[in-house]
């Protein structure tokens, strides 16, 4: 089944025997097979060190089981209750100014504390003995949200331990690090503070070291729980993570994870000025990421059926948005739609934010919403277990933007980042493809198309894996501000993008930084190899580059630097390459990607969508399936070749704003 329901906290209205009943009527109502519980529960199961009261969750699991309801069963250590911080302060957190915290909130342990690190695995593996073979559970969620960082001396500790074993010597170190800068030489592991703002805060290599450090110390938090629940259960784990979160690698967790999940809060109708479109393609390009992760189907842990609480406005979901948003997980590879949360808090930070249920008891438009989501999701059970199998991969980094972002210059206003990213998405699914959005480890051998946008760093290995990937005849396609530094942040000597002048038949030499708003203007060159035609916009960051061997395509249009190339192709051994000096508006990527694709007889998921409508294809089984969903805010007539296959969902020609058609073929 695709798993259908949410985030379930009974204990908040303990007392009241009759809501459970009332929320299991709505449940089956809605078609709902599926809650998270136990995720904040600690202070229930465990109201005083080392006594344990279960009674609760286990009765809340006979119920639900018997009423043919699936549990995803967390783990409670995303909050923990007040005796333990009162009676051990070493696992509360310490804060980069070395400000100490105190009780209060959730998501703020230390990782490193052996204490916290010792409870967690006591009560993870009393869950798993108690509950690991219930036959309601089918799934741990580890944790919540893992995130933040400590910097207490256990976790100083943790660091010079994990530094010593990543260097030869504390020489290696100071070099590797550039430490002769500012006369910032250490002369032990032991004598190296985690970067803070009444210390070291402008020290690049160790600022990146550092996040690498909290990553690593989180995974490993991670594993021992995931270890605790192992003890007596084998169900598949999973942990659920958030939207662009740049505190952590996420990519450094999916091993470990038997499957990805993720919570996902895009701001419909208000985000990038009310422009859905940007929306939807913002948020499929992180379900891409999370799918790509695995290249598996993810599960869509959380989502908010109505408005959030803690967005700068709580703004409605419109008819039909919700729908649109959960099948848009589906669309890229979910095989389920999870909502935070099942029924509205009572009290507490979140008593505003949305649910399946609220407190009046009636009928309402979101019950009404949901249980024909219900439907759709239903119908749509052979889809389960497909994934799609996307032609064009592009690359993404959490560590590289770590240092590119965390770096001074060349635009201390905003390199826009994940601006660009959007752009070069956006290009890819408007003209038909799907796209993974991929770690720089990931396999890159079934990609037709590879993207590099903006990736700053170049660990270790990747420049070779880019070259052979073009030599052997792929279409390599590199952004300005690519292949600057190595991994401690540090400059590569010769030629940028490092390791890749040759295919690309240039390098890059200077690079300018506009002002907010300024733009500079594109020229094609006539006849080009793209056969492109219009005058594009760049903005943000130009590069001048100095062009070896590759063909000018667009020219600078303005500026000092006019008449220079902004955009070139090169061929290189059974490949080709294009690079792409300056952040170019979105028309440019759609154009760019249509030629590539005819030239290259690539054949898309579907041709000529207006803007805002997408396709997508879950592939799996002998089968394929089509997705097709409107975002534009118009209805849009659908041509015949659009509409072959037999449908599973949708009906007629017309594609309205935020339906969503499915074929199978
Ligand atoms: C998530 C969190 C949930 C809830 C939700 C509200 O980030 O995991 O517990 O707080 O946000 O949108
Ligand atoms: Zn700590």
């Amino acid at each position: 089944m695709m798993l259908f329901g949410g985030d379930y906290n009974p204990e908040q209205w303990i007392d009241d025997k009759n809501v459970l009943d009332e929320d299991i009527r709505r449940f089956h109502e809605m078609g709902i097979n599926t809650v998270s519980v136990n995720i904040f529960s600690w202070s229930f199961l465990e109201p005083e060190e080392g006594r344990y009261d279960f009674s609760f969750l286990s009765s809340l699991l006979d119920r639900l089981y018997e009423e043919g309801i699936s549990v995803n069963l967390a783990t409670p250590s995303g909050a923990r209750p007040k005796w333990l911080s009162d009676k051990y302060p070493e696992v509360l957190r310490v804060r980069e100014d070395r400000t100490k915290m105190i009780f209060g909130e959730r998501h703020n342990h230390c990782y490193t504390s052996p204490v916290y690190r010792e409870k967690v695995r006591l009560i993870d593996e009393a869950l798993s003995k108690e509950f690991g073979h219930h036959k309601a559970v089918i799934a741990w969620h580890i944790s919540n949200e893992y995130g933040g960082e400590c910097h207490c001396p256990l976790c100083q500790e943790a660091f010079h331990r994990w530094l010593e074993g990543r260097y030869d010597s504390i020489s290696d170190l100071n070099r590797k690090w550039n430490n002769a800068f500012w006369s910032h030489i250490y002369d032990s592991f032991d004598s190296i503070d985690s970067p803070s703002s009444i210390g070291e805060s402008k020290n690049p290599a160790l600022s990146l070291e550092w996040k690498r450090f909290v990553t690593h110390q989180t995974v490993d938090f991670m594993n021992e729980e995931i270890k605790a629940v192992r003890k007596y259960s084998d169900l598949p784990v999973t942990t659920n993570m958030m939207y662009d979160y740049l505190g952590l690698d996420y990519q450094a967790f999916s091993d470990s994870l038997d499957f990805i999940s993720w919570d996902n809060y895009p701001a419909w109708g208000t985000g990038f000025d009310g422009d859905d479109v940007l929306v939807a393609a913002d948020n499929a390009m992180e379900h891409d990421y999370y799918r790509a992760m695995k290249d598996k189907p993810f599960i869509l842990m959380e989502s908010c059926p109505e408005a959030t609480n803690w967005q700068p406005l709580s703004h409605l979901k419109r008819h039909g948005v919700m729908e649109a948003a959960s099948l848009e997980a589906v669309a890229h590879g979910s095989d389920g739609v999870l909502f935070f949360q099942m029924r509205h808090g009572r009290g507490g930070y979140e008593k505003f934010h949305g649910a399946l249920l609220d407190s009046s008891g009636c009928e309402t438009r979101t019950i009404r919403e949901a249980r024909t989501l219900g439907n759709k999701l239903t119908a749509l059970k052979d889809v389960i277990g497909t994934v799609n199998k996307p032609v064009a991969g592009i690359i993404r980094d959490t560590e590289s933007r770590w240092a590119m972002e965390g770096s001074a210059g060349p635009r201390n206003k905003g390199l826009h980042y994940r601006d660009n990213l959007r752009r070069v998405y956006l290009g890819l699914r408007s003209s038909g493809l799907d796209a993974d959005v991929i770690g720089p480890e990931h396999d890159f051998s079934a990609y037709r198309i590879l993207v590099v946008p903006m990736l700053y760093m170049f660990r270790a290995g990747l420049a070779e894996r880019l070259e052979s990937f073009t030599a052997d005849g792929g279409i390599l396609v590199v952004t300005h501000w690519s292949g600057v530094v190595d991994e401690y942040d540090s400059i590569y000597p010769g030629k940028t993008p490092y390791g890749l002048s040759e295919v690309l038949g240039l390098r890059r030499a200077e690079i300018d930084a506009l002002q907010d708003g300024a733009e500079n203007v594109t020229i094609p060159v006539a006849g080009n190899g793209l056969g492109l035609r219009k005058n594009y916009t760049c903005s943000v960051l130009s590069e001048i580059p100095e062009v070896y061997s590759a063909e000018p395509i667009l020219l600078y249009g303005n500026d000092f630097y006019k008449g220079l190339p902004v955009v070139t192709e090169h061929d290189y051994k059974k490949g080709r390459s294009y690079y792409i000096a300056s952040m170019m508006e979105e028309d440019f990527y759609h154009d760019l990607f249509s030629s590539l694709i005819e030239k290259n007889g690539i054949e898309p998921i579907a041709k000529a969508l207006p803007r805002g409508v997408f396709a997508s294809e879950r592939i799996g089984n002998g089968k394929r399936y089509i997705f097709l969903q409107n975002f534009s805010g118009n209805d849009v007539l659908l041509s015949s070749s659009l509409l072959n296959g037999k449908r599973i969902i949708g009906d007629g020609d017309i594609l309205k704003p935020y339906d969503t058609f499915v074929f199978e073929r």
